[in-house]
């Protein structure tokens, strides 16, 4: 794989695993290995991560793959999970589908080695962009973009039309995204086909997990046309960046927004600032980072949501009796609704859609006083799998149960067992925004709409690093037009519009 190495110290080349894991033998390893391919019997190009969720299953809580002549260790076991979160013995790990994206996002702060000082410079200067003061202000911009979202749905109601969810919800989050981050507005709401941001992002998401699929010496020469075309998405990608710049830089200032923090903020302590370059990374970064897995995590919430809907039933009464009458909540009655923020986590929890991460030793280790690993060794952490670790969730932990997150049930379970969000100092900046939106989005929806399922689907998870419930359409039915159908209730007016 074409990277450097994380920290300059670390020696060139550590990248198989024979080179970093003394013990390799000891890990367990698929049975059919064919010669210069590897493990690749069953497996499929296209889904990645659920196969190593069905080999992990087979082979337990580490195991390894093999594929054009470079080893894999993948881990999910909870105390190895847990093992890997010290920070002072690990870090983060660019490697695989992360450092396929460097061509995309160089040193932004998703893909930046660690070493790089543009990462502590973005992050120092960026999450101040993150306190509870900042998201207060998103709030409510949050609100007017999920008002688009409900008078879409609304349309589509009245039509008797089902809503494309993963379709809409990846609307919602880019708009929410690119309005609170840059005031910029894609209109995505208004087009039929999706802006051509959407389409070179997935564009090149895509492309990033397929270089992960053919023998890197080998990539330029099978993937030449494919090649070709992620250059042309990743330029697209620039000149929209560069033109959401421009106009910032030629307005002035926007209302201390992160672009706004990106252009005019120093360093607290050292005075630096982030350079053109850096900013265009950092923008597409955050554009594509804030708005993917979260468009993820609410579909999955809302296909859960359809197919439980006594559990539909409980966050709608709990979002009925926080929010009382008013259609516009306050930035506190979101943190409020507890039982939403429930099925979210739990959605995540089987279906946390940045589903893996990699961690490396930065120092010669004994991973769970089991592993020994050389400085430099790093292994990928599977988050679906660990997350439906049974010792931990017990022997039914593919079932979908919000109340796993009740605080007691919490509080009784071993830390670093669930990770959706990855792990010590790399993990995710945006978290409390993503959940902030999505339990807001969820809470708008429940109470608006009641949710029918197409008793015809079953879910399938589309994977471009990301994940996400493929096809999965709803029908969304107005609660205050049903209401209006039952005799002797009070009618909203304009209920059904
Ligand atoms: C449900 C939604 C989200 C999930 C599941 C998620 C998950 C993750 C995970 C697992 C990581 C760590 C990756 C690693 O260790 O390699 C990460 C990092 C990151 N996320 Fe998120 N994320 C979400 C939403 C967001 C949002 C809304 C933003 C921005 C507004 C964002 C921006 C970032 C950035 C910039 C990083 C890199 C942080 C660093 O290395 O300093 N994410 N995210």
């Amino acid at each position: 794989m074409a990277e450097t190495t994380a920290r300059a110290a670390v020696p060139k080349g550590f990248r198989s695993a024979e080179q970093g894991w003394p013990a390799l033998h000891r890990i367990p390893r698929p049975p059919y290995r064919l010669p210069l391919l590897g493990d690749v019997v069953g497996a499929s190009r296209r889904t990645p991560v659920q196969d190593s969720l069905r080999l992990g299953r087979e082979l337990g809580p580490i195991f390894r793959r093999r594929a054009f002549g470079n080893e894999f260790v993948f881990t999910w076991g909870s105390r190895l999970v847990a093992d890997l979160a010290d920070e002072s013995r690990f870090a983060k790990h660019v490697g695989l589908g992360v450092a396929n994206l460097r061509p995309l996002a160089g040193d932004g702060l998703f893909t930046a080695y660690n070493h790089e000082p543009n990462w502590q410079l973005a992050h120092d200067v960026l999450a101040p962009g993150f306190s509870r003061e900042a998201m207060s202000g998103y709030h409510p911009m949050m609100l007017s973009v999920a008002a688009r979202l409900t008078e879409h749905w609304d349309a589509a109601a009245t039509d008797g039309r089902w809503v494309d969810v993963p379709g809409d919800m990846t609307k919602l989050t880019l708009e929410t995204i690119a309005r609170t981050g840059f005031g910029h507005d894609f209109g995505s709401f208004e087009r039929s086909r999706p802006h051509p941001f959407v389409t070179s992002m997935v564009g090149a998401l895509s492309h990033a997990q397929r270089l992960n699929n053919v023998p890197p010496p080998l990539a330029p020469l099978l993937l030449r046309r494919a090649g070709r075309r992620n250059a042309e998405d990743i330029a697209r990608l620039g000149h929209i960046v560069d033109e959401v710049v421009r106009r910032r830089r030629a307005d002035g200032h926007g209302d201390g927004d992160l672009l706004d923090r990106m252009l005019e903020t120093a360093h607290p302590v050292t005075g630096e600032r982030l350079s053109p370059e850096n900013v265009r990374r950092q923008v597409i970064t955050f554009l594509v980072a804030g708005h993917e897995t979260t468009s993820g995590a609410l579909s999955f919430a809302l296909h859960y949501l359809s197919l439980h809907p006594e559990v539909a039933d409980r966050a709608r009464a709990e979002v009925d009796r926080v929010w009382g009458d008013t259609d516009t909540p306050a930035y506190e009655q979101v943190a409020r609704l507890r039982y939403v923020r429930r099925v979210l986590d739990e959605s995540l929890r089987l279906w946390p859609t940045a589903p893996a991460y990699s961690r490396e030793a930065t120092q010669d280790t004994v991973l769970a006083d089991e592993h020994p690993m050389r400085r430099g060794a790093w292994t990928l952490v599977l988050i679906p799998m660990l997350h439906r670790d049974p010792e931990v969730w017990g022997a039914d932990a593919d079932r979908f149960d919000p109340d796993r997150f009740d605080p007691a049930a919490v509080r009784s379970r071993p830390p670093h067992t669930y990770k959706p969000f990855g792990t010590g100092a790399r993990a995710c900046i945006g978290r409390q925004f993503a959940l902030h939106e999505a339990t807001l989005v969820l809470a708008l929806l429940l109470r608006r709409y009641d949710l029918h399922p197409d008793p015809s689907y079953r879910l399938r998870v589309t994977e471009r690093l990301t994940l996400m419930p493929e096809g999965l359409r709803l029908r969304a039915v107005r609660r205050s037009a049903r209401r209006a159908e039952i005799p002797g209730q009070r009618t909203d007016s304009g209920a059904a519009s």
